[in-house]
């Protein structure tokens, strides 16, 4: 029998520990036989013969936008040829506040691994683009848009949950993996789009979802027909309840979601769901829970996707006594969240990932408050990357700030994993509207509809905050939208709103549908060309003033926040700061964040009243805001590229 797990024990720093805290069940794991040898990659082959495919699934929407955004990829794919030659220049062009200046790579720049320093642009497909006219977005949509993302300059998109859903909690309930919900398309067009994007240089990562799965799931509808202690029970939490006669759930944990973890089935047992009761939490004592997902992320693997990310990584394995929870547990003795035997299964995972041609891409969704325990999941032979969550929840305040990046910064050196600079996502506030109020950090439990918001003044932020993450040594992940500087929908009518977080917190936590509102493309009015069909009503409705937001009346605006994105990230692709560039931080006083990275590069961020003066033996490459005179004003970020002979360069010396 296989031991998972058990020959990459020594690797890492963590006290070995047995699956299901003894050395059984760990033997009686499933025996699944990882390729030895490396699998077809579909996607190459797929690209080799469609490269013609992209505009001509541009079904339904020709406009102004989509004319300026396939002459954009010319530009793009020029950029890109002259990457692989290694000796990139830097583009600085047709933006307020850039100058020109010439940027050289090393040729080493293209040893790395691609995910190192990856922009990752995440696609809430539902809200992305609807090419059949049903207001809800799908593939297809997604191809017609694909030019737009390569302009963009994004390195890969990472699909939120696309297979069949019932929908209790957007997709992340599934109840088919290998399969694409017909809302959205087939895996034939799947694989159309991870091919098309490929040849624009985007790669494609999926969510995988091991926690939990739909109550739809046949595997959940096979144990409820069978009889308690049965194995098809065996692969979730089903248990006998307590109380007198089993009217009372098996302990007192509670769903993130709101309300007790536990549901009562027909024949009196309770199954565990850490979310919705419509998400069962799967068993991950059994082995061939372990077996189906190998399985599922082969599958995809595959199917040419470069990478999966992992919902609710940190949550899969249980204790197995079901104890109830106490106050400040030590390190791995949490009954439900980061225990020491998830490791097993991602060491496990490593190697199936490892197996391909181009080893494919592991993304942690792991939210833990301690450094050192969200470090542990980056050794080298578990995942590549995950969310890092505390700069997302970080308020917009230096000190704050700066402490979370160095500290994570200083996290992922020992495991030499890339950090990854996250300001948003499907779960949280847009960034234009948390930074625009008093409190601008982000706390599921502080979340209330309803709370003052200066939006100009939090636009601003999520500029400034957008430059400093895209400076930053690491990958970096955009949710769409952000690169239009969508605000927060609030106030959507309680009979449309979707989130079961609103539901289960009794209409007090305002959920997350606000983050998610289809995005506008064009026009005036909704759909803003996210639908080519004017009457048919969108899945969740848009605000009524987002013209201004939409890519059609940012795309030519320089002052835009796409135009912001857009020399952004063209600006870093060039690596300003060369490669494996140190980090220096430079003292500019508490008020502001300062760092050189390189050679030449320096990234300048004020949050404070008091204007910055900037350095003047350096020109700006791109700046958050206008800057008037020679100075950095408050909420914004400046990047500058020294004009000194480099040998006698010295970034402490340039402060005037
Ligand atoms: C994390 C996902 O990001 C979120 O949207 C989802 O509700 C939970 N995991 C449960 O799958
Ligand atoms: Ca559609």
């Amino acid at each position: 029998m296989l031991r998972p797990m058990r020959e990459t024990e020594e690797v890492g720093t963590a006290a070995p520990v047995a699956v299901n805290g003894d050395v059984v069940d760990v033997t009686d794991a499933p025996e699944v036989a990882v390729p030895d040898v490396a699998v077809t990659d579909r996607a190459v082959e797929l690209a080799a013969t469609d490269v013609t495919g992209v505009p001509e699934t541009g079904v339904t929407d020709v406009t102004a936008v989509a004319e300026t955004a396939v002459t954009d990829v010319t530009s793009v794919a020029e950029t890109a040829v002259s990457d692989v030659t290694g000796a990139a220049e830097a583009a600085v062009t047709d933006v307020a506040g850039v100058t020109a200046t010439d940027v050289t790579v090393a040729d080493d720049a293209i040893e790395r691994p691609w995910w190192r320093d990856a922009v990752v642009y995440q696609v809430y497909i539902r809200s992305f683009a609807d090419a059949n006219g049903d207001g809800i977005g799908d593939i297809s949509g997604v191809r017609a848009r694909l030019p737009y993302l390569a302009a963009l300059g994004v390195d890969a998109l990472w699909f939120n949950p696309w297979y069949p859903s019932p929908l209790a909690d957007a997709g992340y309930d599934i109840s088919d993996y290998r399969s694409i919900d017909p809302a959205f398309g087939t895996i034939w067009e799947a694989e159309q789009l991870i091919a098309e994007a490929r040849t624009l240089g985007i790669r494609t990562i999926v969510d995988i979802v091991p926690n939990h799965v739909s109550i739809e799931h046949p595997w959940f509808q096979e144990a409820l027909a069978s009889p308690p202690g049965s194995p098809a029970r065996e692969r979730f939490w089903l248990r006998p309840g307590t109380g007198t006669a089993g009217e009372l759930p098996p302990n007192g944990w509670q769903s993130i979601f709101g309300g007790q973890a536990w549901t009562r089935v027909a024949d009196g047992e309770w199954y565990l769901h850490l979310f919705a009761p419509e998400q069962p939490d799967l068993n991950w004592e059994d082995p061939e829970v372990w077996a189906e997902h190998e399985d599922i992320l082969r599958f995809w693997f595959e199917r040419g996707v470069a990478g999966v990310r992992i919902d609710s990584a940190a949550l899969l394995v249980k204790d197995p006594g079901l104890p109830e929870e106490v106050p400040n547990p030590g390190p791995g003795e949490h009954p439900f969240t980061d225990r020491d035997e998830l490791h097993y299964i991602y060491r496990r995972w490593r190697t199936i990932a490892d197996s391909y041609d181009e080893p494919r891409l592991l993304v942690g969704e792991v939210w833990l408050p301690d450094a050192e325990r969200f470090a542990r999941y980056l050794r080298p032979d578990e995942l590549h990357t995950a969310f890092n969550f505390d700069f997302l929840a970080c308020p917009w305040e230096p000190g704050p700030m700066l402490a979370s990046i160095k500290s994570a910064l200083a996290a992922h050196a020992p495991v030499d994993a890339p950090a990854t600079w996250v300001l948003s996502n499907h779960d949280v506030t847009r960034p234009v509207t948390r930074y625009g109020r008093v409190d601008t950090r982000f706390a599921f439990e502080a979340k209330r509809e309803g709370t003052p918001t200066d939006l100009v003044r939090g636009a601003r932020r999520a500029r400034a905050a957008a430059l400093l993450a895209m400076a930053l040594p690491g990958s970096m992940y955009i949710y769409q939208g952000d690169e239009l500087g969508l605000p927060e929908a609030e106030n959507i009518p309680t009979d449309r709103r979707q989130d079961p977080m609103w539901r289960r917190s009794g209409g007090v936590d305002p959920g997350r549908d606000g983050c998610r509102v289809p995005i506008p493309w064009s026009g005036a009015k909704p759909p803003y060309g996210f639908s080519p069909n004017d009457e048919a009503p969108l899945w969740l409705d848009q605000p009524d003033d987002w013209a201004p937001l939409s890519v059609e009346a940012q795309t030519d605006d320089p002052a835009s926040m796409l135009s912001l994105y857009r020399t952004g990230l063209r600006i870093r692709r060039d690596a300003p700061w060369g490669v494996d560039s140190e980090l220096r931080w430079l003292d500019y006083g508490d008020d502001v964040i300062a760092f050189a990275r390189g050679e030449r590069f320096i990234c300048i961020v004020n949050f404070g009243p008091q204007p910055i003066e900037l350095p003047v033996e350096a020109d700006v490459l791109v700046g958050s805001a206008e800057l008037v005179g020679n100075v950095v004003p408050q909420d914004t970020s400046v990047w500058l590229i020294q004009t000194l002979d480099r040998a006698s360069f010295d970034p402490e010396s340039i402060r005037t």
